[in-house]
């Protein structure tokens, strides 16, 4: 589905020859790197999930306007990225942004100079969602990946057929005012056009908001494996300073997002973890391990097969909502909605905006980032939203804006 690897089978895939050291002393982290990030301070009000229970408001989810902004880029880094997938992470009042797979090559001509499994980039200006900065594979920072490798993934990290991949698809959960979680997705190529996924990985972000240094640590290469649901991978909410991990049932039904919850503290011990079941209504502290596919345990079941999503409370619809990319490569943003993280979700989907796809056939990576429209206004009423648009000349982000009536 996520094909930027194609253009990299067309490359020599440069391997990072400058990354960190991986820390493996006591087997605790797994991989740990740090790094300076420019300070571009992006304040926005958090939203809270101050709900009543009074009905969803504005319920057709009918649209009054949308743009386009474009290529996601920044303008001062004189390397041309391609790039794809992705998510946004609110930290120390800045706002990373995550890509996925990054090519590198030099503006002036257009020569190649590299590759990462993924880069870092911050929001410059809210009124301004295509302009970032880049913090890496750019002349300054060379091209090497944001995330750290564990040893036996940097290993291989210079073979196209036999590199791991780590690869994002949503936004950040804030645990603390200078602190999150993310859930990559770790995946093992066995060929350069073909790889599986293994599970995902839980990296643990820090922004000093002092010295402006970002660490980045996994406690280990992987945290869900399948047939175990990829917990925090597809979506996630914090409620409370409880955090809501949505993960897919990629093995037996892409239409089934099964449920998590930890305090937003405690979210690195496991053992504090807790799994929902929708058909009993009961949290367990046993993890599932699907045999079969579980539908009836699934806290949204009965829609679409999902591909990327975001879940978040929109003030301006009193209500918690999903807004994704199905798995059918339509290119179009749809919605469900729910009064609450358990449910129950709606299960007709609404199409809130088909995109043009690009000349390779399809978007995909649909991501929403609501934190953008915040300031002065009602949460969910406006929307940032951002997707991967294949060109002929690459795959790049675009960011986009909708607007609900
Ligand atoms: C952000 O962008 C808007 C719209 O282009 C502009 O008016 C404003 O000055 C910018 N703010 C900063 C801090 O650059
Ligand atoms: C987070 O920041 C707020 C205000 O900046 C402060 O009141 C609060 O104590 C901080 N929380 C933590 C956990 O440091
Ligand atoms: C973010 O900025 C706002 C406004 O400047 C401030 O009130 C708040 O404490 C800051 N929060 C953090 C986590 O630094
Ligand atoms: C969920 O609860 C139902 C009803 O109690 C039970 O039959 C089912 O086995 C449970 N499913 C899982 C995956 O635990
Ligand atoms: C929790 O899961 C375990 C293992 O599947 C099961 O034996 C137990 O009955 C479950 N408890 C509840 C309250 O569902
Ligand atoms: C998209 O592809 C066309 C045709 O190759 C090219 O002219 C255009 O510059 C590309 N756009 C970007 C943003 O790379």
């Amino acid at each position: 589905m996520f094909r930027l690897h194609e253009l990299i089978a067309l490359v020599t895939y440069i391997a990072c020859a400058l990354c960190e050291p991986i820390q493996a002393r006591d087997a605790t982290p797994v991989a740990s790197t740090a790094y300076s990030i420019p300070s571009i301070v992006t304040p926005a009000r958090a939203t809270s999930p101050q709900y009543s229970q009074s009905p969803l408001q504005h319920s057709s989810f009918a649209v009054a306007s949308t743009a386009n902004f474009g290529k996601m880029a920044d303008p001062s880094n004189t390397y041309t990225l391609f790039r794809d997938g992705g998510g946004s992470c609110t930290i120390a009042n800045r706002t990373l942004w995550l890509f996925c797979d990054t090519l590198a090559y030099r503006s002036s001509d257009g020569r190649y100079m590299g590759a990462a499994s993924n880069s870092i980039s911050l929001a410059t200006n809210f009124s301004q969602p295509a302009v970032l900065t880049d913090a890496s594979s750019t002349p300054a920072t060379g091209i090497r990946p944001a995330i750290p490798w564990t040893s036996a993934e940097a290993a291989v990290a210079g073979s196209t057929s036999q590199r791991y991949a780590l690869w994002v698809y949503t936004n950040c959960i804030p645990t603390g005012n200078n602190t999150a979680v993310h859930f990559w997705l770790v995946n093992k190529f066995s060929s350069v056009t073909s790889h599986r996924t293994l599970g995902n990985t839980m990296a643990q972000y820090t922004l000093d908001p002092m010295t402006n240094q970002f660490t980045v640590t996994r406690n280990s290469q992987i945290t869900f494996a399948p047939p175990t649901y990829g917990y925090g991978s597809f979506a996630n909410v914090v409620v409370n300073g409880v955090a809501y991990l949505y993960g897919l049932d990629t093995v037996y039904s892409r239409n089934d997002v099964h449920l998590a919850k930890v305090p937003v503290n405690t979210i690195t011990d496991l053992s504090t973890w807790q799994y929902y079941n929708a058909s009993s209504q009961t949290w367990n502290s046993t993890m599932p391990i699907p045999n079969a596919r579980q539908q009836s345990a699934a806290v949204i079941q009965n829609s679409i097969p999902f591909s990327s999503g975001t879940i978040f409370f929109s003030e301006y619809h009193n209500a918690f909502l999903l807004v994704f990319f199905d798995n059918w490569a339509d290119s179009t943003f749809r919605v469900l909605s729910a009064p609450s993280p358990v449910g129950p979700w709606t299960t007709n989907n609404i199409a809130i905006w088909a995109m043009t796809p690009g000349p390779r056939g399809y978007d995909y990576g649909g991501v929403a980032h609501p934190i953008y429209y915040t300031n002065g206004a009602q949460a969910g009423k406006s929307l940032m939203l951002h997707y991967s648009y294949q060109n002929t000349s690459g795959t790049y982000t675009v960011a986009s804006q909708l607007t609900f009536a």
